[in-house]
């Protein structure tokens, strides 16, 4: 598929997504989020990809947030559909893919940029990006799931601080937050994103995708996360998987998951 906004490649199991907008620092846009969503879609479908790696182009930005230009004049309906349609197409799909997502926080993540780096699995960030949800210094909230998931990872105090005040924090900060896990140069991000994704990928991709189930349902309204993790853990008694890693455990050699 051709995207104009975004690029899209995959190279021994990983297919690393880029959105490519550095001279509005990959704002988000209508058309980025619809082309986001197809790469993603068509990503958790390809037998070929195994972890996914979002990160920015350029050296600046990893996404500056959802477009401005686009919602300035909107009516409340307007803004409730911008924000329930975007969640749905593209925040919420990642959060729920069942394979791996790796955000590569390359500079800026502001509001909707940081709210889709929160919706990856987890988060790697180099030493000059910084990090904030800006949306009341403009009179808006964050619509993109930020007031949900920032509180989740680093704590409703800090979230509180963060919103209210509109500020940025840096990479470090971000670290001892727990909003990243690590933080490398900027030249050594995509290479350390990859040697993750390198050991993600020696383990069964049936087991991840039922711990990313397991995981998520922890934050899910009306759902009980112990009894999906006791369902999903049954489950993988019936794979290939499980009979492929214990044997290779029990034969003391390295197991060769099939992946079902
Ligand atoms: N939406 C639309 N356009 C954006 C954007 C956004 N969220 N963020 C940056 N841009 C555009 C700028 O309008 C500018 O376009 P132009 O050259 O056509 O005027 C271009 O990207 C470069 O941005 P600029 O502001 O000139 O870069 P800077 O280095 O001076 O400042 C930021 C960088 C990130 C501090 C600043 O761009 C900013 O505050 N962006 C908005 C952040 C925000 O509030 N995000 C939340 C949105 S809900």
């Amino acid at each position: 598929m051709k995207f104009q906004n975004i690029l899209s490649e995959t190279d021994n199991g990983i297919t690393t997504i880029t959105i490519n907008r550095p001279s509005k620092l990959n704002a988000l846009n209508r058309e980025t989020i619809q082309e986001l969503h197809d790469a993603f879609e068509i990503a958790e479908n390809s037998p070929k990809t195994k972890v996914i790696i979002l990160t920015g182009s350029g050296e600046k930005a990893f996404v500056a947030g959802a477009d401005i230009s686009e919602f300035a004049d909107f009516s409340i309906e307007e803004g409730s559909k911008l924000a329930a349609k975007g969640q749905e197409l593209l925040f919420d799909f990642v959060a729920n893919l069942s394979k791996p997502v790796i955000a590569a926080v390359n500079g800026f993540a502001l509001g909707g940029g940081l709210e889709l780096a929160m919706a990856a699995h987890f988060r790697i960030a180099s030493d000059n990006a910084k990090m904030g949800l800006p949306e009341v210094s403009l009179g808006v909230i964050p619509g993109y799931g930020g007031t949900q998931r920032l509180p989740q990872l680093v704590g409703k105090g800090r979230a509180m601080e963060m919103i209210m005040t509109a500020g940025m924090i840096d990479a470090n900060q971000a670290l001892q937050y727990g909003l990243v896990n690590h933080v490398t140069t900027p030249e050594e991000l995509l290479d350390f994103a990859e040697k993750l994704a390198g050991k993600i990928m020696r383990n069964s991709s049936v087991a991840i995708a039922s711990a990313i189930r397991a995981i998520n349902a922890n934050f899910e309204d009306g759902e009980n996360g112990f009894q999906v993790e006791i369902e999903k853990f049954g489950n993988c008694f019936g794979t290939e998987d499980f009979k492929e890693g214990t044997q290779a455990f029990l034969q003391k050699r390295k197991a060769e998951f099939p992946g079902d």
